[in-house]
């Protein structure tokens, strides 16, 4: 389950538009995922970039003609080995052809000669994006079950703006993943906590922590991919992942009452947030002058979030804690594993190297009640979320069958 990429073949379908540069950037990051790409360009795309330069960094060189004289029939060898075909970019022409079936080039014969699914990522002019046309032809695709990854708004080749730009291409590797993703989370309810809580001491200071929410963020990313509706609680709402239902909050309080809703009806809780386990008891209502001296907080304790939802804890509910430590990890999260009554504690040493708050990557071990500790070792925070739902599947499976 961890990266679907990693061994996947990839059919890369290149077409002429000036975002054909990005689809290099694309091959690159598939290559890095592990994937073997395959590329082909159309005559168009070679007045975009050089063959040269995708054959580089694809794992096979270049095609573009269906009269190779080494290999008679490319497209069906091609059509037949993929795993996934990407069209990047995919021109008007290109949604055109495909939707009528025509087979003009390589890469349109090569789209008619496979069974593997398709995803397109169209990138033009907003007046062309727009035209009835276009969009017939996308709908047409779109019925077939070819996937699209919507293009962006932004400034576009012209020097104008508008919708039509090339999808991100770290998204649309993220959906090339998610293509090649079995749904094993499809029907559940998952509920996923990010970020540090902030907790006010007057209107212009807070009590806060390092946390980011991208662990947490990642999680939800990974559970909606793998097929879970999926709500976000989290403290950074602009960097929340498509696709989720994002519930913004700021407060320890916040949090526990939107977590206690959500709860209700979540098949599985990831409290992946760093919530403060203090806040100040009094807040005040102006801002605190220096003038006034040393101020003396005094703090009292928030609700243990994790620790309630242990206790109401529904039969069939899978629990998830995180545990940010520095000294003596493994006893700290068994003991938390116990003490909040969760069926998995996923411990991270933030004190090590590139672990943690505000860091892309992360190392945690995963703890069960009922399994042998799974250490995750520095990795991606997306490699990291996939770690933790595949130990949460397996708890499942393992809690359904006894
Ligand atoms: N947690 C929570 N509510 C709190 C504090 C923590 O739900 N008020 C959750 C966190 O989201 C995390 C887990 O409890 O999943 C452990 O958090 P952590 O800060 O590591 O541990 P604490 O219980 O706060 O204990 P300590 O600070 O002493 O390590």
């Amino acid at each position: 389950m961890t990266n679907a990429l990693a061994g996947s073949r990839v059919v890369l379908g290149v077409t002429g538009g000036i975002a054909a540069y990005k689809a290099v950037e694309v091959c690159r990051r598939l290559i890095i995922a592990g994937a073997h790409v395959a590329p082909v360009m159309t005559a168009g795309a070679s007045r975009f970039i050089g063959e040269t330069t995708l054959s580089a960094l694809a794992s096979e060189p270049v095609q573009s003609s269906l009269w190779d004289e080494d290999s008679p029939i490319p497209h069906t060898r091609l059509g037949q080995t993929a795993d996934v075909i990407v069209v990047c970019p995919a021109t008007a022409r290109l949604l055109a052809d495909y939707a009528a079936g025509r087979s003009n080039d390589l890469l349109t014969a090569t789209l008619l000669a496979t069974r593997a699914p398709v995803v397109i990522c169209p990138a033009m002019h907003t007046e062309m994006w727009e035209h009835p046309a276009v969009q017939a032809n996308l709908a047409t695709l779109r019925s077939r079950g070819v996937h699209v990854v919507e293009p962006e708004s932004g400034r576009l080749a012209g020097g104008d703006s508008g919708h039509g730009r090339l999808a991100d291409p770290a998204r649309i590797v993220a959906e090339v993943a998610a293509v090649l993703t079995a749904p094993d989370l499809a029907g559940l309810s998952v509920l996923v906590t990010a970020g540090g809580t902030r907790e006010p001491i007057d209107p212009v200071r807070f009590i806060g922590n390092r946390s980011s929410g991208k662990q947490g963020h990642c999680l939800a990313a990974a559970a909606a991919r793998r097929g879970a509706t999926v709500t976000l609680v989290t403290t950074a709402p602009g960097s929340a992942p498509p696709g989720v239902a994002v519930v913004a909050v700021n407060t320890a309080a916040e949090m526990h009452i939107a977590v206690a809703a959500a709860a209700l009806t979540a098949d599985v809780v990831v409290m992946a947030a760093a919530v403060a386990d203090f806040r100040p008891a009094l807040v005040a209502g102006d801002k605190i002058k220096k003038s006034a001296g040393v101020p003396e907080i005094r703090l009292e304790p928030t609700v243990d979030i994790l620790a309630e939802l242990g206790r109401a804890k529904r039969h069939g509910q899978t629990l998830v804690g995180f545990a940010a430590e520095t000294t003596d990890v493994a006893a700290n999260a068994e003991a938390k594993l116990g003490a909040k009554q969760v069926d998995l504690l996923v411990a991270n040493d933030v004190s090590a190297e590139a672990v943690g708050f505000e860091h892309e990557t992360n190392a945690v071990v995963i703890y069960a009640r009922d399994a042998a500790p799974v250490p995750v070792t520095l990795t991606s925070k997306a490699a990291v979320a996939d770690a933790v739902l595949d130990a949460v599947a397996a708890h499942r499976l393992q809690s359904s069958g006894s």
